[in-house]
C-alpha cells in the first residue's frame, strides 16, 4: 500500500434513545460507515464508534408516560436501533449508551478539569416551572397562545402559524405541555460554561482548514454574533448525571452527550488489549478522530465540544464533517404524507444495500440536503445495480459453469481490467474526500464501459459456434474479472453484495489484490445476486408509514371536559382491509382479575384464549369491581405486541367503549362464542 498506515476513530452522532431510527437518520449512518468501511478496505487501523443519547427531559418524561423506568426504556430502544443499524450492515465496533459508567466518570472527570481551570461559573437564572409536576419547563414543553398572532397551543419559543420567534415568558396564557398547568416564574442556581474564554483558540482551530468551507463560514457568523456563556446545568428532577459537588443538580444532556463518544470508545478499550484510549485522545494523540453529524447539530461538535476538550487538556477533534437534511419526495419527512420512513418499515419491504447505493449516489462533502424522491431511487438502483452491475455476471457466469467447468481462462489481452484498476487512485481519492456521488459515477462509468465490452463481443453468439469456444471463454472470463473490480470498488457502499460476490468468485475482495492473476481460479455457481425493486414495494413503505394525524388537544383536558371530548371523538381516518386484517380479535374468557397495589386506573386480568392464557392490564377499574369481571367473556387484540408497563407486560387489549369513569362497559359476545375464536 501505497501510504502508511493511519489511526483513525470515526463516530457518528449518537441517535436519542426515545424513538426510533429513520430514513433520515441512516443517511448519516450509511455515509459513516461506508467512509469507515472503506478506511479498513484500504488497510488503515480505524474504528467506528457510537451509542445512544439516553439522557434529558424528553426522554424521561416519555419513559413516564409509558409508565416504566428510564432505564427500562432506555435498553429496549437501544436493542432496538442496534438492529436497525446491524439490518442495514452498519459495521460499528462499539455501540454504547451515554447513560454507563464509563461516561460518568469521563463526564464527571472533564467537568472537574474545567472548573478546577476556572471555567465554570454559577448564576442564579429565573424560568418557567410547572407547579403540578414540580419540575422546571424546557422552551418545548411550555405552550400558549402566540403574542403576535394569537393563535392557540403554540411551541414556547416559535409559532408554527405566523412564524413569530419570541421569548417563552412573552406567551399568553402559557400552560405546561406536560401537565396543563399554569407555569410559575421560579428562581435557581445554574452552572455555566465559559465558553467565550475559548474564542481565540476557536477561530484558530475553525481556521486551520479542516473543517468544511460551509461550516467554516456559519462558525463565523456565530463569532460576530458573540459567544455566550453555555448553561450546562439542570435541576432535579432530570434523567442523567448528577454534578460533583452538586447535589439535585444535573449535566445538561448535551454535556455527556459528546463525552459519550469517548465513553463508548473506552468501553470498546476495556474490552480490547490491543487499544489504549489515550492514543485517541491524549494532548499529544497522533491518531485522527473525525465526527460525522446532521447540520443541525454543528453548534455543539465545532464550538462547544472542542472547547471542552481544549479546557480540560485533550486533543480536539481532526474534522467534524457535516452532511445536510434527508427529504423525500421534494419535501420534509411527514407522517401524514407516509414519507416519515422508520428504518424498520423500510426493512420490512426492500433490501439495505438499495438505499445505501442511492444515498451513496447522491452524497458529496457538501452540507446540502439531499433528496430521496422514491421513483428515482428505483429506477437509480433498477439501472445501475440490477441492469449494469450486477447483469455483466449474470450474463457470463453461466457460460463459465456449463462449458468451462467452472475455471476462468488465461486473459490474453489484459488492456481492459488495466484501465479499470488505473482508476483505483481516483476512486480512493473520491472516497476520502466524502464524494461518494462522484465515486458512484466513475464506477459505473466503468461498468458502462464492460457492458458494452461484452455487447459488443456476444458471448452467447460464441458460444454456439464451435469454433469460437476459447473467444467465449476469453470474453466470459474477461467480464467477470471487470465485475470483481468494480465490486471492490463498490464493497464500502454494498458490503452484502461483496460477500455474496465473494462466495461466488471464490476469493475475498481487498484492495490489494485488485490486480490479481485468475487463470485458472474456479468460481462457484453463479446464483441471483439482486432483485429489481418494484413499485409495490414502495407503495407498502408509504402505506405502511402513513398515520393518521388526528387533532388531539395537547393541554391535559379538565376532569368535567373528558365526557365531551369523548362523545365528541371523531372517526379516525380509513385504514385498508389489510390494514384491518392484520388486527387479531379474540374471544376470551376472564379467568382471573385482581386490582393492582399503587394504580389508580388500572386492573391486572387473566385472559384465556381456549387454552393460551394472556395477561393484559386494563384501564377499567372505575368501572368494574374484579369479581364482576371473572367468568365472564369479552374481545380482546390477541396479536398486539406485548408492552412492558409499570406494573408488568401486557399482552394485548380488551375491547370496551363509553365516556369514562363508572360508564365504561367491556364488549360481550353472545353466549355461543367460545374462548379463542377469530371475531370477524
Ligand atoms: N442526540 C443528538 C446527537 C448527540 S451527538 C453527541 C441528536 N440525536 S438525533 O437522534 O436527533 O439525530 C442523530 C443524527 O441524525 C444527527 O446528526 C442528526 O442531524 C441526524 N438526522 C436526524 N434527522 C435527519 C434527517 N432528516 N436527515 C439527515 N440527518 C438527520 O441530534
Ligand atoms: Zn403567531
Amino acid at each position: 500500500m501505497a501510504n502508511s498506515q493511519r489511526k483513525i476513530l470515526v463516530t457518528s452522532a449518537l441517535p436519542y434513545a426515545n424513538g426510533p431510527i429513520h430514513l433520515g437518520h441512516m443517511l448519516e449512518y450509511i455515509q459513516t460507515d461506508i467512509w469507515s468501511r472503506f478506511q479498513k478496505l484500504r488497510g488503515h487501523e480505524c474504528h467506528y464508534i457510537c451509542a445512544d443519547d439516553a439522557h434529558g427531559t424528553p426522554i424521561m418524561l416519555k419513559a413516564q408516560q409509558m409508565g416504566i423506568a428510564p432505564e427500562e426504556m432506555i435498553a429496549q430502544v437501544q436493542k432496538e436501533h442496534e438492529k436497525d443499524f446491524a439490518d442495514f450492515n452498519i459495521q460499528f465496533d462499539n455501540f454504547h449508551s451515554t447513560h454507563s459508567e464509563e461516561n460518568r466518570e469521563l463526564a464527571s472527570e472533564i467537568y472537574l478539569k474545567l472548573r478546577d481551570a476556572g471555567y465554570i461559573k454559577t448564576k442564579t437564572i429565573s424560568q418557567l416551572y410547572d407547579p403540578e409536576k414540580s419540575m422546571f419547563l424546557p422552551d418545548r414543553f411550555v405552550k400558549g397562545t402566540c403574542p403576535k398572532c394569537k393563535s392557540e397551543d403554540q411551541y414556547g419559543d416559535n409559532c408554527d402559524n405566523c412564524g413569530a420567534t419570541y421569548s417563552t415568558t412573552d406567551l399568553i396564557n402559557p400552560y405546561s405541555a406536560v401537565s396543563g398547568a399554569t407555569p410559575v416564574m421560579k428562581d435557581s442556581e445554574h452552572f455555566f460554561f465559559d465558553l467565550p474564554a475559548f474564542s481565540d483558540m476557536l477561530k484558530e482551530w475553525i481556521n486551520s482548514g479542516s473543517l468544511q468551507q460551509e461550516m467554516a463560514n456559519k462558525l463565523s457568523e456565530w463569532f460576530e454574533q458573540g459567544l455566550q456563556q453555555w448553561d450546562i446545568s439542570r435541576d432535579s428532577p432530570y434523567f442523567g448525571f448528577e454534578i460533583p459537588d452538586a447535589p439535585g443538580k444535573f449535566f445538561y444532556v448535551w454535556l455527556d452527550a459528546p463525552i459519550g463518544y469517548m465513553g463508548s470508545f473506552k468501553n470498546l478499550c476495556n474490552k480490547r488489549d490491543d487499544l489504549n484510549f489515550d492514543d485517541f485522545w491524549s494532548k499529544d494523540s497522533t491518531a485522527e478522530v473525525y465526527h460525522f453529524i446532521g447540520k443541525d447539530i454543528v453548534y455543539f461538535h465545532s464550538l462547544f465540544w472542542p472547547a471542552m476538550l481544549e479546557g480540560a487538556g485533550l486533543r480536539k477533534p481532526t474534522s467534524v464533517y457535516a452532511h445536510g437534511y434527508v427529504t423525500v419526495n421534494g419535501a420534509k419527512m411527514s407522517k401524514s404524507k407516509g414519507t416519515f420512513i422508520k428504518a424498520r418499515t423500510y426493512l420490512d419491504n426492500l433490501d439495505p444495500e438499495y438505499l445505501r447505493y442511492y444515498y451513496a449516489a447522491k452524497l458529496s462533502s457538501k452540507i446540502d440536503d439531499l433528496d430521496l424522491n422514491l421513483e428515482d431511487f428505483a429506477q437509480r438502483v433498477n439501472s445501475d445495480l440490477v441492469g449494469k452491475l450486477v447483469n455483466l455476471a449474470s450474463r457470463t457466469a453461466g457460460f463459465i459453469s456449463k462449458r468451462f467447468d467452472g475455471k476462468l481462462a488465461n486473459i490474453a489481452d489484459k488492456s481492459l481490467s488495466e484501465s479499470f484498476i488505473a482508476k483505483q487512485e481516483t476512486i480512493a481519492n473520491l472516497y476520502e474526500t466524502r464524494e461518494f456521488g462522484k465515486a458512484m459515477r466513475e464506477i459505473m462509468a466503468l461498468a458502462d464501459v464492460a457492458n458494452a465490452y461484452v455487447a459488443d463481443a456476444a458471448p452467447w453468439q460464441l458460444i454456439k459456434d464451435e469454433a469460437k469456444q476459447e473467444e467465449a471463454h476469453q470474453v466470459c472470463s474477461n467480464a467477470l474479472n471487470l465485475f470483481r473490480i468494480l465490486v471492490t470498488y463498490l464493497k464500502p457502499v454494498l458490503p452484502k453484495l461483496a460477500a455474496d460476490v465473494e462466495a461466488f468468485l471464490q476469493m475475498e475482495l481487498t484492495w490489494n489484490n485488485l490486480d490479481v492473476d485468475l487463470a485458472g481460479h474456479e468460481i462457484a455457481k453463479f446464483k441471483a445476486l439482486m432483485q429489481r425493486i418494484e413499485m409495490k414495494s414502495i407503495e407498502a413503505i408509504i402505506e405502511a408509514s402513513t398515520e393518521n394525524l388526528q387533532v388531539t388537544p395537547i393541554k391535559a383536558p379538565k376532569v368535567e371536559d373528558v365526557q365531551t371530548e369523548l362523545e365528541k371523538e371523531p372517526l379516525a381516518a380509513e385504514i385498508s382491509f389489510d390494514d384491518f386484517a392484520k388486527i387479531d380479535l379474540r374471544i376470551a374468557l376472564i379467568s382471573k382479575a385482581e386490582h393492582i397495589e399503587k394504580a389508580n386506573k388500572l386492573l391486572r386480568l387473566e385472559l384465556d384464549l381456549g387454552g393460551e392464557t394472556k395477561q393484559v392490564f386494563a384501564g377499567i377499574k372505575s368501572a368494574y369491581a374484579p369479581e364482576d369481571l371473572v367468568g365472564k367473556h369479552t374481545v380482546m387484540v390477541a396479536n398486539l405486541a406485548p408492552r412492558k408497563m409499570k406494573f408488568g407486560e401486557s399482552e394485548g387489549m380488551v375491547l370496551a367503549a363509553g365516556p369514562g369513569g363508572k360508564d365504561i362497559w367491556i364488549l360481550e359476545p353472545h353466549a355461543g362464542a367460545k374462548p379463542g375464536m377469530r371475531v370477524m
